[in-house]
């Protein structure tokens, strides 16, 4: 008998759909908080999205202090200001709002609140000593599922690298999930963080850290986003597509909460860091190249994929598994991300460079199916710079 054996995290609670961010000021209420820090960009300020959220807590007696000044891929410095807010504004509360880049911003102050000292201190596994104060986050992308995982991911230029900071007290006390927030995203950005969210749910799949739990929340996130990424980048008004691809994102989320990443996300982190390419962009194109790669050691994984996706059950393992990579190849084309590496200048030597800096991340090449080299690396950057 195979064992059953798996070690499984969650995030308290999620509430999920169309309207859900009206009940913010009462799910703050019932979670206690009074002065909440609001963290989110400069874009969601324009959209209207951040006054929207204001007077709805405004209404519910929860006062506000608002930061708005994340960046896209943020850093160390940046959460370190949206604390340094949260501190002068005596918040005990802190709502993100916004793509993976607010929600990991976010998710650092909350903790930088009742911990001492930068946040660069506390990059790597479980060096949070206090709990962070209650969070809620609310996505705008349907892309990192930031709003149910225990990483706030940010950029650390001293070390010249992106690093987590990993521990469970910066899973959100709720996710608050809400489709209509991603009706404004524009056909390239649903592209990209669709990308991202499929990669997860593919690469926490094929991951050895994969378990009986990560699985279940893998294939559901790789059928919802699989049938709905190409829809929701053609009409972005379509709802349907919407919620399929805020729910997948949410339980790709789960799924590497429990099952990790594996090689896509090695190598887009540096790419992020020294040459600003948008983690979904990174990830997406890479990750045809990395199942590919990875297709021999995780070939029974592949074919289930391909049979999720499509529903096709009569096919041969082999056949199926490569039905599985020509399908992601074919995604990336028809989504429009295809040559978008072409536009960041990436020379060969910094290709070397990057081939180097992918292997820095040890435990989530650990996680690849097939084992995985700089030389790997350096062969698959190759192809797509
Ligand atoms: N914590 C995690 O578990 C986790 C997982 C994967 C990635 N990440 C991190 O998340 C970051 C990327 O997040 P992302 O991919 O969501 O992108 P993002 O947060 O950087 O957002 C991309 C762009 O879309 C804009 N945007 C967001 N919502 C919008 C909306 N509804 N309408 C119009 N524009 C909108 C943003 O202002 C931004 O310019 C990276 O730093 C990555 O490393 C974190
Ligand atoms: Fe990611």
């Amino acid at each position: 008998m195979k064992e059953i054996k798996f070690e499984g995290r969650m995030v308290p609670r999620m509430v999920f759909g169309c309207g859900a961010v009206e009940n913010i000021g009462h799910e703050i209420n019932n979670l206690k908080g009074t002065r909440v820090l609001l963290v989110c960009d400069n874009i969601l300020t324009q959209l209207g999205v951040t006054d929207r959220i204001k007077t709805l807590l405004d209404q519910s007696g929860v006062s506000t202090v608002v930061f708005d000044k994340t960046e896209p891929e943020p850093s160390v410095d940046t959460a370190d200001a949206a604390a340094r807010a949260g501190r002068e504004g005596a918040c005990d509360f802190v709502v993100g709002i916004g793509g993976g880049s607010a929600m990991d911003t976010a998710k650092a102050a909350g903790v930088l609140l009742t911990n001492p000292g930068p946040a660069k201190d506390y990059q790597g596994q479980n060096l949070i000593t206090n709990p962070g104060v209650k969070t809620i986050m609310v996505p705008t992308t349907a892309g990192t599922g930031s709003e149910v995982t225990g990483v706030a991911v940010l950029i650390n230029r001293e070390k010249q690298l992106k690093l987590g900071i990993n521990t469970s007290y910066v899973i959100p006390s709720l996710a608050l999930l809400d489709p209509e927030l991603t009706a404004t995203l524009p056909p390239d950005v649903t592209a990209s963080t669709g990308m991202d969210a499929l990669t997860h749910a593919v690469e926490s799949y094929i991951s050895n850290s994969a378990t009986p739990l990560s699985e279940i929340f893998s294939l559901k996130a790789v059928e919802c986003i699989g049938r709905n990424l190409k829809k929701a980048v053609e009409n972005g008004k379509d709802m349907e597509a919407r919620s399929q691809m805020l729910f997948g994102s949410a339980l790709a989320g789960l799924a590497i909460l429990n099952g990790g990443v594996c090689a896509s996300h090695a190598m887009s982190y540096p790419m992020s860091v020294f040459h600003g390419v948008p983690h979904g962009v990174g990830c997406g194109i890479l990750l045809p190249r990395v199942v590919e790669h990875s297709r021999d050691a995780a070939l029974k994984k592949a074919a289930i994929l391909w049979e999720t996706v499509s529903g096709e059950k009569t096919v041969a393992q082999d056949q199926a598994a490569d039905r599985f990579i020509d399908f992601l190849y074919d995604l990336v084309v028809s989504t429009g991300l295809n040559n978008a590496l072409k536009n960041y200048n990436i020379s060969q030597a910094d290709i070397l460079s990057l081939s180097e800096k992918t292997m820095a991340l040890a435990g989530v090449i650990a996680n690849n199916p097939a084992p995985f080299s700089s030389e790997d690396a350096k062969a698959i950057l190759e192809k797509v710079c």
